[in-house]
């Protein structure tokens, strides 16, 4: 039986046509649906969902117009083990990344496609990732058997009708084909979460396709994120390179928007692994003392920045998303106030708990747990079970789902298709030791070394162990979708390219906001007090502010920091900012295990760099 295509006549792009038609029939919807991005579009899918369980609606009174889902326990992160670059040659995908060979993986797909929407509809999913016709934006087609993925990518990205305009009769755009891979015979009871499990998250940067089977959770099945936007683009970026043009970067990056009370705006791109707060720095609000003074933060991105230098040579960021993906554990009231404000409506919550109030709750949203709630998995939850059991209201990696244009402080330029200009880049690790507070590079290469080096503990968003140091470039490791040694190459010919063409490079800094003392408790206050650090580095960009130089760069004194309505000790300040040398040693030969992994492809010039900081460290 052939399934009717049912494309709409505003769609002139026969090559997409043909595609959806192919894919169709080889997965076997019941039928197709061409999403047009609309309000009612989105109303109607969530009814459905609500009437066949996968979408709870919550009180309209205290969440208006937001639902939860609750997933299936084996689906609840992304699988980094189960992500594939399947370039031609294994040396492209690098060591970090798993590699199975083009025509190996088709045949797996080919398997695993075969008839996998059967029983479901095939949803036509048009998104642009950055504003429509932007210079910086790209288009995707996510062809999914997920209602959750279409009004997930509703609030996610610019998605809807336009894309096709803005698409015409032959433009570019990015293949993504997705199944949870539950296909359901006739009459058969669907499942309260479809997925699979066996997963697949592929990419094909040869060809830039993207095709992920078994999983509905976010990462996974939201392809314009991290496999679009992250895997995806960063080859594009690179390729993009040559003799005349630095090419372009995609990265794991928030963007913010800092006014300075000298009535000067800077933007920041600042790189964190996943889970380490990048919401929360991206809607900073600053302490009480200096916001009166007159600084005041705002959001243009929370996870995912594109980089692309203007004629001038200046970069220009922007979000390629339009939504927020955040972690939900621990955000509350005084760790992301905006955040909370932008949550209040409209929002899909995922694997949070739900309260006898209709409503939503998670480990740390109040001090005072509700005294009963259902959990994530929809069983009965009590503050003594949590005590006695250790069980958990909200899964660790919880989500909420929601549109930027919530956020109470989202910068004006968010939008804009030329971008910001990017004044400086930070990144940060999760370190309970050895890393300083704020360390601002003395060059771009250095920058580079810093970025490249950066290690994190690890948090809930991927399955795996947590807690354990490991390397994560760039906050990059799961999501640089070529070989790691030759992107480090990429930042570095970026900077010189630049350079030699007479612009003024941002400058890096990397912080480290989790160091601990004795007890294991965080020293350093974070939130609102990164603000003081934000100041130091503008400052710094400015040439009004002093610091320190150490082995690796330029770390601020204690007088360097506005202590503004805060009491904060010198010796807490010395615990966070300390550099101990045997513990550096030590470091130092965690990077070169790094190198040694990342040895073909490597840049000279990071081995020079790092011969330079151990004879500094002496
Ligand atoms: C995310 C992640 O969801 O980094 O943003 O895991
Ligand atoms: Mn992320």
């Amino acid at each position: 039986m052939t399934i009717s295509l049912n494309a709409p006549a505003y769609v002139r792009h026969e090559g997409l046509k043909k595609w959806v038609a192919e894919i169709a029939a080889q997965a076997k919807p019941a039928n197709i649906v061409w999403c047009d991005g609309t309000d009612e579009e989105y109303d109607r899918l969530c009814a459905e969902m609500v009437q066949t369980g996968m979408l709870t609606r919550l009180n309209p009174e205290k969440r208006p117009n937001s639902y939860l889902a609750r997933s299936s326990p084996d689906d609840v992160a992304r699988v980094e083990d189960r992500t594939f670059i399947c370039s031609h040659d294994k040396a492209a995908a690098g060591p970090t990344n798993n590699w199975i060979a083009p025509a190996e993986m088709r045949v797996k797909l080919d398997e695993l496609f075969e008839g996998a929407m059967a029983g479901r509809t095939m949803y036509v999913i048009p998104f642009s990732m950055g504003p429509l016709g932007s210079p910086i934006a790209q288009i995707g087609i996510e062809l999914s058997d997920s209602p959750y993925v279409v009004v997930n990518m509703k609030l996610m990205t610019r998605m809807g009708r336009k894309v096709f305009d803005v698409l015409g009769e032959t433009g570019d755009f990015v293949p993504c084909v997705h199944s949870v891979g539950a296909p359901l015979a006739a009459g058969q009871a669907d499942m309260d979460w479809p997925c699979n499990p066996t997963k697949y998250i592929v990419h094909f940067p040869e060809t830039r396709e993207i095709w992920s089977y078994g999983s509905g959770y976010g990462g996974n099945a939201l392809l314009g994120k991290k496999c679009f936007a992250l895997r995806i683009a960063s080859n594009m970026g690179r390729s993009e390179s040559s003799m005349t043009s630095p090419g372009w970067l995609a990265e794991h990056m928030l963007i913010l928007g800092v006014e300075a009370p000298w009535g000067k705006k800077y933007h920041v791109a600042a790189a964190f692994p996943s889970a380490c707060g990048k919401t929360n720095f991206a809607m900073l609000i600053p302490p009480a003392g200096m916001a009166e003074q007159g600084w005041k933060i705002t959001t243009i991105g929370d996870d995912i920045a594109w980089i692309k230098p203007d004629a001038k040579g200046n970069l220009r960021a922007i979000n390629p998303e339009a939504g927020y993906f955040g972690v939900a554990p621990g955000t509350n009231k005084s760790s992301n106030f905006n955040c909370m404000t932008t949550l209040s409506q409209d929002t899909i919550f995922t694997n949070v708990a739900l309260t006898d109030e209709g409503d939503v709750w998670w480990e740390g949203m109040t001090k005072v747990p509700p005294a009963h709630a259902i959990d994530w998995q929809g069983r009965d939850w009590t503050p003594e079970l949590a005590k006695e059991k250790g069980i958990k209201a909200a899964h660790p990696n919880s989500r909420f789902t929601v549109a930027a244009t919530q956020n109470p402080v989202l910068d004006p330029e968010w939008d804009n298709p030329e971008g910001v200009v990017i004044d400086a880049f930070i990144f940060g690790g999760r370190r309970s030791t050895t890393v300083p507070l704020v360390t601002e590079a003395r060059d771009w290469a250095e920058g580079v070394y810093m970025a490249a080096t950066m290690g994190s503990e690890t948090t809930a968003a991927a399955a795996g162990q947590l807690g354990v140091v490991r390397r994560d470039p760039f906050a990059m490791l799961p999501f640089c979708g070529y070989n790691m040694a030759e992107y480090f190459s990429h930042w570095l010919e970026l900077g010189e390219h630049l350079q030699s063409s007479g612009a003024k490079l941002p400058k890096i800094f990397c912080v480290n906001w989790f160091r601990t003392d004795e007890e294991g408790k965080f020293v350093w206050p974070g939130f609102s007090e990164n603000t003081r650090v934000l100041k130091w580095m503008l400052s710094r960009i400015e040439g009004q502010a002093e610091g320190q130089e150490h082995v690796f760069g330029i770390t601020p004194k204690y007088e360097d920091l506005d202590w503004l309505g805060m009491d904060f000790s010198i010796e807490k300040f010395t615990t966070i900012t300390s550099i101990d040398s045997a513990a550096w040693r030590k470091e130092f030969e965690l990077h070169t295990e790094l190198f040694e992994r990342l040895a073909v492809g490597l840049p000279p010039e990071l081995l020079k760099i790092k011969a330079n900081f151990e004879s500094r460290l002496g």
